[in-house]
């Protein structure tokens, strides 16, 4: 304590803001939308549906969605001229360097989007070109990764279709789009759509605070969710499991290597600052990783080294004590893997997913007129320092 500044590091124990979009409870493991079981949403909800319910607060009626799906069709075309600039990306580097870089070069592309103040049309057309174009963006950064040319969004399929159609289509032949493969990146989405202010949202946020414009907010936040104990972690877990499954499956030397303090190497996927219970999320898509590895006919090996490693630690009181459960990275790679993303991609679709969260967010946090974030700190360095001339240093 100094006087009137509490350290709260990594913000504990701090509200930053009031927020109406979604509700954690971490005791009860519960996570609503706008007041909506999550449960229920990734049941009964397209992806879409979801966007529209936390951007404008409500469950759309059919017309609404029709409408939204019909503005978010007309903007799906990214500039031709962005292609120059993303052409000068090295074929491997890493997905979220090229995502982040693309979403903010929007502003330079979409110039109106730079005036804030400009009206909540103007805002409202630059929300709907930020969702119609992320898809097209996500979908270019897969095919370099491949290789392979782009495909060009096809406005008559529904916004998760036509992303699949971008990213697994050829110029060569037509992509048959499963329904299974469409429902389950449907739920993964929705699951990944909001989680109020975690680290990359509260970027999102601070940095909108200054009246930057939305695809630069944006952009911030994707950074943030780059890091590996964030939404980097969905990769970073793949990762573990298939050096485990390399290791021989010795799940428990990895679980003591977690447990080892002089030990660096964490659970990838295990743990969460608010859940002190099970992720919601975590158990639907546990769920929905056996359903979709049956019905896509696929075996992972991973798939058992995930269920015995959660099986060996939650049995261990290392974990227990510190109330360290899976939480939403632990499964969805493996879901990601069997619909035949690659692991670099992982986070990017993390990305994809929490963008109407993030746009919510910032919209909320401009309606409600927040002040620039500007927090204080505790100073804990030299105080009265005499100047020497550097001959003398
Ligand atoms: C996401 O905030 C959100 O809502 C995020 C997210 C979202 O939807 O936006 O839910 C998405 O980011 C999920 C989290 C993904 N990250 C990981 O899976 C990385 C592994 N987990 C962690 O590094 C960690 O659990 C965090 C970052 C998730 C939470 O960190 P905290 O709350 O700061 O907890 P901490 O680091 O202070 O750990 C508390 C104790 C420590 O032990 P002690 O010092 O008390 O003895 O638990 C231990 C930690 O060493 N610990 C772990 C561990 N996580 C915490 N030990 C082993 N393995 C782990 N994974």
């Amino acid at each position: 304590l100094s006087g009137y500044v509490t350290l709260d590091s990594g913000y504990k124990n701090t509200g930053a803001t009031k927020s109406a979009i979604t509700f954690l409870d971490g005791e009860q493991g519960i996570l609503k939308y706008r007041g909506y079981p999550i449960e229920e949403l990734a049941e009964k909800s397209s992806f879409l549906e979801i966007a529209y319910l936390l951007i404008y607060g409500t469950l759309p009626t059919q017309n609404e969605l029709d409408n939204f799906q019909y503005q978010i069709s007309r903007h799906t075309l990214v500039h031709e001229d962005m292609k120059k600039f993303f052409d000068g990306f090295p074929s491997h580097s890493h997905p979220m360097g090229q995502l982040c870089s693309l979403v903010c070069s929007l502003s330079a592309f979409y110039p109106e989007s730079l005036n804030v103040h400009a009206g909540k049309e103007e805002e409202n057309t630059t929300i709907l070109k930020l969702l119609a174009k992320m898809p097209t963006v996500v979908s270019w950064i897969y095919k370099k990764g491949i290789g392979h040319p782009i495909i060009y969004p096809q406005n008559d399929l529904d916004y998760v279709s036509n992303f699949l159609n971008m990213t697994f289509g050829q110029r060569t032949e037509k992509y048959v789009i499963d329904p299974v493969v469409v429902s389950a990146m449907n739920k993964l989405l929705i699951l990944h759509a909001d989680h109020e202010q975690n680290c990359s949202t509260s970027t999102v946020r601070i940095v909108g605070s200054s009246d930057c414009n939305l695809y630069a907010s944006i952009s911030a936040g994707i950074s943030a969710l780059w890091g590996p104990l964030h939404g980097g972690a969905n990769q970073a877990v793949i990762e573990m499991l298939e050096k485990i499954k390399n290791d021989g499956g010795d799940v428990d030397k990895w679980v003591a290597k977690a447990k080892d303090k002089n030990d660096s190497f964490r659970l990838m996927g295990f743990g969460h600052r608010v859940y002190k219970n099970f992720d919601p999320r975590a158990k639907i898509i546990k769920k929905a990783c056996d359903d979709i590895l049956e019905k896509l006919g696929i075996n992972d090996p991973v798939l058992e080294i995930a269920k015995k490693l959660e099986e060996v630690a939650l049995s261990d009181p290392y974990f227990a004590d510190r109330k360290l459960y899976p939480n939403v990275d632990f499964y969805s790679g493996i879901i990601y893997r069997a619909l035949g993303f690659p692991t670099e991609m992982f986070t990017v679709l993390f990305a994809l997913g929490r963008l109407p969260g993030w746009i919510a967010q910032w919209k909320e946090m401009r309606e409600n007129k927040e002040p620039i974030g500007r927090p204080r700190q505790i100073y804990v360095g030299e105080v009265n320092q005499e100047f020497v001339e550097i001959s003398k240093r």
